[in-house]
């Protein structure tokens, strides 16, 4: 049985292509010993480039090792008001995987509209995997 949460916050500044990446190259590391995988989403105003954008971020994993980085992610300085969206357990059969990215650690996106919803997370997942390029080209 793994653990899956999925929430939503909005940064406290805006951050360049640069420092998301060193975001997620740090909480990838961090998320491997911990046995922790999943995808964040960054948020960009295409129009204001200035304005503070929003992450998504989907974490799976053991269920303590799950919600002991939620909550220190909770506490991080770069965003606020973070709200779960969706969490619970997943089973993990033969037929059915129980993890969306068993390969990715953490792996990050920027785009311009975030998914509002767990339905809508699901969706652009199912769409990037069958469009097949970049990172999904050899996600699991
Ligand atoms: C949007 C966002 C996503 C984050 N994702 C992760 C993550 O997946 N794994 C991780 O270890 N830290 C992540 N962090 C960083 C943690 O909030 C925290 O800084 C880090 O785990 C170190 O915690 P510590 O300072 O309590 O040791 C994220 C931070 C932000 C702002």
């Amino acid at each position: 049985m793994i653990y899956t949460l999925l929430y939503h916050s909005v940064a406290t500044a805006p951050l360049s292509d640069l420092e998301v990446r060193a975001l997620v190259v740090r909480s990838s590391q961090r998320n491997a010993r911990r046995g922790i995988t999943g995808l964040l989403l960054y948020g960009r105003h295409q129009h204001v480039p200035t304005a503070p954008g929003a992450f998504v971020q989907w974490i799976e994993g053991p269920e303590a090792a799950v919600r002991d980085l939620y909550s220190r992610i909770q506490a991080d300085p770069r965003h606020m008001d973070v709200e779960c969206l969706a969490s619970g357990p997943v089973a993990e059969t033969s037929r059915q995987p129980g993890r969306l990215f068993p390969s990715w650690h953490m792996e990050s996106e920027t785009m311009v509209d975030l998914p509002a919803t767990l339905e809508g997370f699901q969706r652009y997942v199912r769409e990037q995997r069958s469009a097949g390029e970049g990172p999904w080209a050899a996600a699991a």
